[in-house]
């Protein structure tokens, strides 16, 4: 029963989520007995590594079932530290560290203790769905810039320098991205980098697909390209995609002290600490050596192939090849239906989920992951194609 409660006007702006209608609808199916290909998915569909799961066992067993520092347990926040250190050649001290619930949690606090009313947020479009929808429920009002497919979705430099005014606070970049599957280069990283720092734009840098990027290309990340964009980035990262831990909810964020130190406000005041035993074994994912998250790169490299050789045949459609994440953002353009069109008749007529494109900013395109195994691949593919060829 519904009763017209008066809401905070701070929610009017907010979207639920438009991919919920598709997944509900997928999930109905599914326990219908329908045989679901699911191109939906937005985590690996790798099992948490044993390792992983160990360091959580003992926690538990240990005890460690308390409250935590609001910011994560300093063995954590030093073993982040490292990581910065090694993977990305950034040199942070752990008071500049904010351990929250997901990397999607990160990105909220930073979002909450920096945007005031009215400021705006530089998005690139397309973009992951929460972005628009977490500054709104900051009272921000975002942004959008337009990418090509003809520049790999990537922003032009030029554009951003031209789109930042006295009202721009804040510019969110995701490489490698969700949903295109985009890569910036060094170069690219550099060009930005300047214009925020000359600008004086803070930069939310979040690179939770940092350890998916296939061909051999290295991550860059842009706090580690000059001191004054450095002190302008928060730079987030997460456990979910490297190590397959979506549920354990284990994200933390790096910024200048000042600004970590007023999210960790944020996040005294609101969740506390993040789950004490997935920190255990969020401490254990990091210490280790990178290979899991290598063999699950070589994976999805290995799918990604294969899904683009079969989706090349396919008439009708198109793609730009994602250079990491496990996404494939396909043009259907050609086929002058929306998205949402698209997804719902793939669904109920060939039982494929994928993600309506409308969800990122663009309603000619559809999302595919490949986060799922070669054989579902391809019969999802298979499907696909045979569908596209009755049209
Ligand atoms: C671009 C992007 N950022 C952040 C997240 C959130 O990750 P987490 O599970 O750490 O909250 C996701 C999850 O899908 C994502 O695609």
């Amino acid at each position: 029963m519904r009763i017209n409660i008066r809401l905070a006007k701070r929610l009017e702006k907010v979207n639920p989520s438009s991919t919920l209608a598709i997944t509900a609808k997928a999930k109905k199916l599914k326990s219908e007995g329908r045989d679901i290909v699911n191109f939906a998915a937005g985590e690996p569909d790798f099992d948490t590594p044993d390792f992983v799961k160990d360091a959580a066992y003992s926690a538990i067993k240990d005890g460690f079932t308390k409250y935590t520092p609001t910011t994560g347990i300093p063995e954590l926040k030093k073993a982040i530290c490292d990581k910065f250190r090694k993977d990305n050649s950034l040199e942070y001290e752990s008071t500049q560290i904010v351990v929250s619930n997901g990397a999607k949690h990160s990105i909220f606090n930073a979002l909450f203790a920096l945007i005031n009313k009215t400021d705006e947020v530089l998005i690139p479009s397309p973009y992951w769905v929460s972005y628009p929808e977490m500054v709104h429920l900051c009272e921000g009002k975002p942004v959008f810039m337009e990418t090509l497919p003809k520049n790999d979705f990537k922003i032009d430099p030029r554009d951003l320098e031209k789109r930042i005014g006295p009202r721009t606070k804040a510019f969110i970049l995701n490489s490698p991205s969700n949903p295109t599957g985009s890569v910036y280069a060094e170069y690219e990283l550099k060009q930005i980098a300047e214009i925020c720092a000359h600008k004086k734009v803070f930069v939310i840098s979040d690179e939770i697909y940092e350890k998916l990027i296939y061909d051999n290309v290295k991550h860059s990340s842009i706090a580690s390209l000059s001191k004054d964009i450095y002190n302008l980035t928060i730079t987030v990262n997460g456990l979910s995609k490297s190590h397959s831990m979506t549920g354990w909810r284990i994200g933390y964020l790096a910024a200048p002290e000042d600004l970590a130190e007023a999210i960790s406000r944020v996040q005294d005041h609101s969740t506390s600490n993040p789950v004490s035993i997935s920190q255990k074994a969020a401490l254990a994912a990091l210490n280790a050596p990178d290979e899991f998250s290598r063999l699950m790169n070589a994976e999805f490299q290995r799918r990604r192939d294969f899904a683009l050789e079969r989706l090349s045949k396919i008439k009708n459609i198109g793609f730009i090849k994602p250079g990491g994440a496990f996404y494939i953002f396909i043009d259907i353009s050609k086929l002058k239906l929306d998205s949402l069109t698209v997804a719902s008749r793939l669904l109920e007529e060939k039982f494929v989920s994928l993600i309506p494109g409308a969800a990122f900013g663009r309603d000619d395109y559809v999302r595919m992951s490949f986060a799922t195994s070669m054989d579902q691949i391809q019969k999802g593919l298979d499907r696909i194609e045979e569908w596209m060829g009755k049209l």
